[in-house]
């Protein structure tokens, strides 16, 4: 039987800021941000959008009727939660008018949750293949105002439907993992902004790629030459960037010009989005099978996941022949195209005005036009609007 992706939808905040305009904000030359850190825009979350808003958008993107009847678990990754205790998969199942006889669950571990929420929907179907699990990877990335992170921040939310017959991508059984308690990203309780050591972080990042990759070579016998592609989790897109030359290193001219090749339409959206956090690694996979011209249904596509803490995976799947049908007929490029920038002053604001630990507020979002609004708090009850 195969289990593995058999849609996927993605979706981001309507505004954006050019990182140029941040660098000249910032004293800096913009070509460390576009070349050195490798991201051209940046999504700007406006404060009647969250997590949930945006996973119920990308959902809403792909979600059938039938899909809806067969939707019997959802798995809400996410390291920018709005409540220590509810999950966030319950406000979704609710907005996005799913039964209620499923599982809703919100799990954890930075940038790898999306990842744990695929392996654990792989296991579940292999049990109860008659179903679907809708597995979300949604995040805000918050490091704050004039701070080194502030360039690699960004947002939105990848939806993806796994299901025993998967239109665009057969999970592989072999996984490479590896876990190791280190402090180099961490959001304590109470925080709305990320701490993290950036440096410390993408020297982690690399040997943790080592680790998996060498683990998996041994398990399969994969070489770069196996894999249509490899894809990272992109904190900016210059870091998988690193993990692909890493890799590369005793590849011959032929496989390196190929996958770097494939990596740069692999990076295409999130080079314009920015960070997604546990999304990240998703909406490089969406990129490249959006925009490459070059890649076919039966070649194998190499996955690297980390979340800082820190955990690891390196798994593969097999691109299927209908991969373009489980696209659900989305333009993305032409959604990003449509956004409207916002000048550094606007996008500050925005950002102060995020909300988070606020017991009352009414939100103005005649602005917003998207489907699902955080319309406000009440007495710490979020009220989200569905229209
Ligand atoms: N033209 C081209 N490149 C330039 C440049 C210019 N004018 N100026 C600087 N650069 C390059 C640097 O050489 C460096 O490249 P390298 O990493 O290949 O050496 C890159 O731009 C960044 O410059 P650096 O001085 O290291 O930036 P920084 O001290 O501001 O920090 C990060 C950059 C990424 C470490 C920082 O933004 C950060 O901490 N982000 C958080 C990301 C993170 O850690 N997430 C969690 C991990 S998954």
């Amino acid at each position: 039987m195969k289990i593995g992706i058999d849609k996927i939808g993605f979706a981001t905040s309507d505004l954006y800021l050019d990182m140029a305009d941040l660098a000249y904000a910032r004293h800096e030359d913009p070509n460390k941000y576009l070349i050195g850190i490798g991201q051209s825009k940046m999504a700007v979350i406006r404060p009647t959008q969250d997590v949930v808003t945006m996973a119920a958008a990308a959902a809403k993107k792909i979600i059938s009727q039938a899909d809806k009847e067969k939707i019997s678990y959802v798995i809400f990754a996410t390291e920018s939660g709005i409540d220590n205790s509810k999950g966030a998969a319950i406000y979704l199942a609710d907005l996005l008018g799913l039964l209620p006889r499923i599982r809703t669950i919100e799990l954890k571990q930075a940038c790898y949750g999306a990842t744990a929420a695929l392996q654990l929907a792989k296991g579940y179907i292999a049990l109860n293949p008659e179903t679907e699990v809708l597995v979300i990877g949604a995040d805000n990335a918050r490091y704050g105002i004039n701070t080194p992170g502030e360039p690699t921040q960004g947002g939105g939310a990848i939806a993806m439907i796994i299901s025993s017959k998967p239109k665009i991508l057969e999970l592989e059984h072999e996984t490479a993992a590896y876990a190791e308690d280190i402090m180099d990203f961490w959001r304590p309780l109470g925080h709305s902004k990320a701490l993290v050591d950036g440096k410390y972080s993408a020297g982690v990042y690399l040997d943790f790629l080592k680790n998996v990759w060498d683990e998996q070579l041994q398990k399969t016998g994969y070489q770069p030459q196996d894999y249509g592609a490899l894809l990272f989790h992109l904190p900016y897109t210059k870091m998988g960037l690193k993990g692909l030359r890493q890799i590369l290193q005793n590849a011959s001219i032929e496989d390196s010009s190929r996958l770097l090749r494939e990596f740069e339409y692999a990076r295409q959206f999130n080079r314009e989005v920015g960070n997604l956090y546990t999304g990240s690694l998703y909406l490089s996979f969406l990129s490249l099978i959006v925009n490459s011209p070059n890649i076919k249904s039966g070649e194998r596509i190499g996955f690297f996941s980390y979340g800082s803490g820190a955990q690891a995976e390196f798994f593969s799947g097999i691109l299927q022949t209908d991969y373009q049908k489980g696209l659900a007929g989305v333009d993305y490029q032409a959604i990003l195209n449509k956004r409207q920038a916002v000048s550094v002053a606007e996008y500050e604001e925005l950002f102060e005005n995020h909300v988070f630990d606020v017991e009352n507020i009414e939100l103005d979002y005649q602005e917003d036009k998207s489907n699902f609004i955080l319309a406000g708090v009440q007495d710490y009850r979020r009220k989200y609007l569905s229209r």
